[in-house]
């Protein structure tokens, strides 16, 4: 069900979660101070609980009284990038973030996205948490009718259109003097090497100890359709790109490979299609670049698959 902007602050005061635009991904709102909401969240979405939640706000300076201490370098990100897709994770004064919401840890993770709808919405109402409005597992909701499909047509959806970037905010958290992403996003390595001066290490998963960024110990991105990197020949399904051809196949486009911009904004939709078609089963031409926008969209398409 869409609503709008003056439904939606409506609905959020009356500690109703909703779905909210922003230009990385739809996300499914309750307000901080609203543990209720918080809790009926990680219910909607089949969310494990060690799982926690980025906390939006309409400002960085709205960041200062949550934090312990600030990261080296984290006006200078919150200057280049703010309002945009890159989350920081803080160390934070736990009495003023409810456990639910930050699954318990002593830091959490901030950002202020740059949709307008969800940034009016913050300012009438204050920060929100904000997962992806997807069910656990799903690929992420990049249209309002993406809500629809996986909580329902009469679950309230703010209506922003679709999302501009289609790929999650990058994540960071600081670690022992360096910035490192841990979870890839719509910001580049490359961007943000050019603000702070070094390469932030993509540290996403770490062998035999538990990751910085929970979120990447669980199935993430799924259609149900199963996503296959080899046997081509036997498959009749094709995610490929434009400019090239793919013989005997029924092929589902990525897009171009001169535009990740726009590979990365369509790809969950495209995933969703793969269930609307029916397929069961697609081989996935993975033959693209690495770098850039290019990596998190094969760290997608990796995780998608299952591997
Ligand atoms: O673009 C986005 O970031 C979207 C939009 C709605 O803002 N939100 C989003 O939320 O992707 P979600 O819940 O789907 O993913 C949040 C990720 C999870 O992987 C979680 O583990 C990680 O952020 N996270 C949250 N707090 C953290 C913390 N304190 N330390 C490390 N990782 C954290
Ligand atoms: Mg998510």
């Amino acid at each position: 069900m869409k609503i709008d902007l003056h439904q939606a602050i409506e609905f959020i005061k009356q500690g109703r979660v909703i779905g909210v635009p922003t230009e990385t991904v739809y996300g499914l709102a309750a307000r901080l101070n609203d543990p209720e909401g918080i809790e009926q969240i990680f219910k909607l979405k089949g969310r494990p609980r060690n799982n926690p939640l980025i906390i939006h706000v309409p400002s960085s300076e709205k960041i200062y009284p949550f934090a312990k201490d600030m990261p080296e370098d984290f006006d200078k990100l919150a200057k280049a990038f703010w309002p945009g897709p890159i989350t920081l994770v803080i160390p934070i004064k736990e009495n003023l973030i409810p456990a639910v919401a930050r699954a318990n840890l002593s830091t959490a993770g901030f950002r202020v996205p740059k949709h307008h709808l969800a940034a009016e919405l913050l300012k009438a109402v204050g920060p929100l948490v904000m997962p992806s409005a997807n069910l656990s597992g799903r690929p992420s909701a990049t249209g309002p009718e993406h809500v629809e499909m996986d909580f329902g047509v009469d679950f309230p959806v703010l209506d922003g259109g679709p999302c501009i970037k289609g790929l999650e905010s990058t994540i960071l958290c600081f670690d022992n003097g360096r910035w490192v992403i841990v979870r890839l996003g719509s910001l580049t390595a490359e961007e943000i090497k050019f603000v702070i001066g070094y390469t932030p290490e993509v540290r996403l998963a770490e062998k035999g100890s538990n990751p910085l960024c929970p979120g990447q110990m669980f199935k993430h991105y799924s259609p149900k359709a199963k996503l296959r990197f080899k046997g081509r020949e036997d498959i009749p399904f094709v995610l490929g790109f434009r400019e090239r051809t793919y013989e005997k196949k029924s092929v589902i486009f990525l897009g171009s490979l001169e535009h990740p911009l726009e590979v990365a904004r369509d790809l969950y939709k495209v995933l969703r299609q793969l269930d609307e078609k029916e397929i069961d089963e697609v081989w996935v031409d993975m033959d693209f670049p690495a770098d850039g926008l290019w990596q998190t969209i094969r760290e997608r398409l990796e995780k998608a698959s299952g591997a």
